[in-house]
């Protein structure tokens, strides 16, 4: 069985392949047009993953028009919305497509169904009772579902439909609140709520607005959809506090602590009240937007009738075409509870492609190739020098866990500052590190919840005596980490770089941030390594297996 399933007019675009129940192929659109979806949120509806189908029936010989389902996004309120992408396609697209012969195998997929599936069929919790859960803005007219996960079936239980207060929607007017972008700048909010106090006025409003709950769902709204929101809270904000409370950083920063709490204790309290209601049920899978929010995640790690979470990598709308995908095959009996081994379902380049990019007029004459030694690597790292490293398929997700990944010293703040400078990065999140994996006990408490912290989706403690040794991994005021466990057998290169690194300075940790400046994608070709590398961003560059720097 061979799906291709498609996602647009979400806040995501782009498409999945999958194939007898795994991923194949998995592709984000942005990456290829090099627009972050989060630029053009508004234009959501006109964008199709047009590129990601010309990567798949070039690049990959997969003949769009020869699979045996396709899935596309139910999108609510637009009549025949797959005919219109359907249409659109097969005007823009460069190749023949076969609309009678697709639609006759098509169907459409329900938004937090698809969010479910991807969250409880890659959990790998065989014969474990789950509570699956979805919770983000709006899709398909809701804002959250909840199901029961057991030998591996789904049951729907209930949701939040759209006529209520979205949890969603209550983090982006945060966001906006504290005078940032919505879909882009949530992780800063959760930086700096660690930095700011909690103010029990604030906290009031805070719960009023995104409570209380009816149950297990938020308050009904008046009359304004999800524009609600925002009069409910900016209402009583400004009748209490207004701007006296809205003047320097400290207090953004108590702003960001309260709303985070507040959003924090209202999930953990849907959740008791789900676990009252299914007590069985001790293994949490969750997706959808909300869950990129690494210190709520931790919060829900930490409830104490919780065995074990599991955060989707992919946890945004750009997992939808392979959670329907899932979705599809489970509603047939044919879709099995595993484990990913890692998500690396992007596009990868041959050595000629590579070296075509090498070979360029804008390159060719400005760099150094030489043979990849990693002792070498481990010690350039060791002397605080930023390292660009893009090897294999690129990552499925959010976060770059390795293949399209910077690499810094987590060991002093020099590193940490030069970075942050050159992706002119300047928020409350410290970078995020990456472990060897047999030593990432010894460092970081994750006795529970050790899968998903291969994923960066949570965050953890760090135990006392490495607060000082890897500083500028850790946030700087509670000393959580957002980390990624790395395994020999699952990254062979980078487990290979932090061995050496660990052998040479006795720190088995290094510094991991997406490799792309601030604004754009996460690189995609070689071509945009090497920009990174010509434009001073990293003072080195890994591609496979060979090592770049600038002619001096
Ligand atoms: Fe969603």
């Amino acid at each position: 069985m061979k799906i291709l399933s498609f996602v647009y007019g979400e806040h995501s675009c782009g498409l999945a392949v999958i194939e007898n129940g795994r991923p194949k192929y998995c592709y984000e659109e942005d990456r290829f047009s090099r627009v972050k979806s989060s630029t053009d949120w508004k234009n959501l509806f006109f964008r199709f993953p047009i590129l990601s189908m010309y990567e798949l029936q070039y690049k990959n010989q997969e003949n769009i028009n020869d699979f045996d389902v396709y899935l596309f996004p139910k999108i609510y309120g637009i009549d025949g919305a797959t005919d219109q992408f359907l249409s659109k396609i097969s005007k823009q697209c460069n190749f023949y497509i076969d609309v009678d012969k697709i639609k006759s195998k098509s169907f459409e997929y329900d938004h937090h169904g698809s969010h479910c599936a991807l969250a409880y069929y890659t959990s790998g919790f065989f014969n474990k009772k789950c509570l699956v859960v979805s919770i983000d803005a709006l899709g398909c007219n809701h804002s959250a579902k909840y199901y029961l996960g057991e030998n591996g079936k789904m049951k729907y239980i209930d949701g939040i439909d759209g006529g209520r207060l979205s949890y969603g929607t209550y983090y982006a007017m945060l966001t906006e609140l504290l005078g940032f972008q919505r879909l882009k700048d949530e992780g800063k909010v959760v930086g700096m709520s660690s930095h700011g106090e909690i103010i029990d006025d604030l906290y009031n409003i805070f719960t009023n607005v995104i409570g209380p709950l009816d149950g297990i769902k938020t308050r009904k709204f008046k009359d304004n959809f999800d524009g609600q929101m925002f009069i409910d809270f900016y209402t009583e904000f400004f009748k209490l506090v207004g701007s006296r409370f809205y003047k320097n950083t400290k207090t953004l920063n108590n702003i960001a602590a309260v709303g985070q709490l507040a959003f924090e204790n209202s999930i953990c309290e849907l959740l008791n009240k789900l676990h009252d209601l299914y007590a069985d049920y001790d293994h949490v899978c969750l997706s959808g937007g909300i869950f990129a929010n690494v210190k709520l995640n931790k919060r829900i790690n930490e409830l104490t009738w919780v065995k074990e979470v599991y955060i989707t990598p992919s946890m945004g709308d750009e997992g939808l075409p392979l959670g329907s995908g899932l979705l599809y095959n489970s509603s047939n009996n044919n879709q099995d509870v595993f484990r990913l081994n890692d998500v690396y379902f992007g596009s990868d380049y041959s050595g000629l492609e590579i070296q075509d990019t090498i070979n360029c007029e804008n390159f060719v004459d400005k760099i150094v190739c030489e043979d990849l030694d990693i002792d070498k690597v481990a010690q350039l790292l060791d002397q605080q020098h930023i390292i660009g490293l893009f090897q294999g398929r690129m990552e499925y997700g959010p976060r770059a866990l390795g293949n399209r990944t910077i690499l810094a010293d987590a060991r002093k703040v020099e590193a940490y500052n030069k970075l942050n400078d050159r992706l002119n990065r300047n928020d409350c999140m410290p970078f995020a590190p990456v472990v060897l994996e047999e030593y990432a006990v010894d460092i970081f408490k994750i006795e529970k919840s050790r899968y998903t912290a291969e994923f960066m989706t949570m965050l953890y403690e760090t135990k006392s005596e490495w607060h000082d040794r890897i500083p500028s991994a850790l946030h700087p005021i509670d000393k959580t980490a957002r980390i990624q466990i790395v395994h020999e057998t699952k990254n062979k290169l980078l487990y290979d770089i932090l061995k050496s690194f660990y052998i040479r300075t006795g720190v088995p940790v290094l510094i991991n941030t997406s490799f792309n400046v601030h604004e754009e994608p996460i690189v995609c070709w070689p071509e945009n390594a090497m920009n990174h590398l010509v434009n001073g961003i990293v003072d080195y560059l890994i591609i496979e297996n060979k090592l770049y720097s600038l002619k001096k």
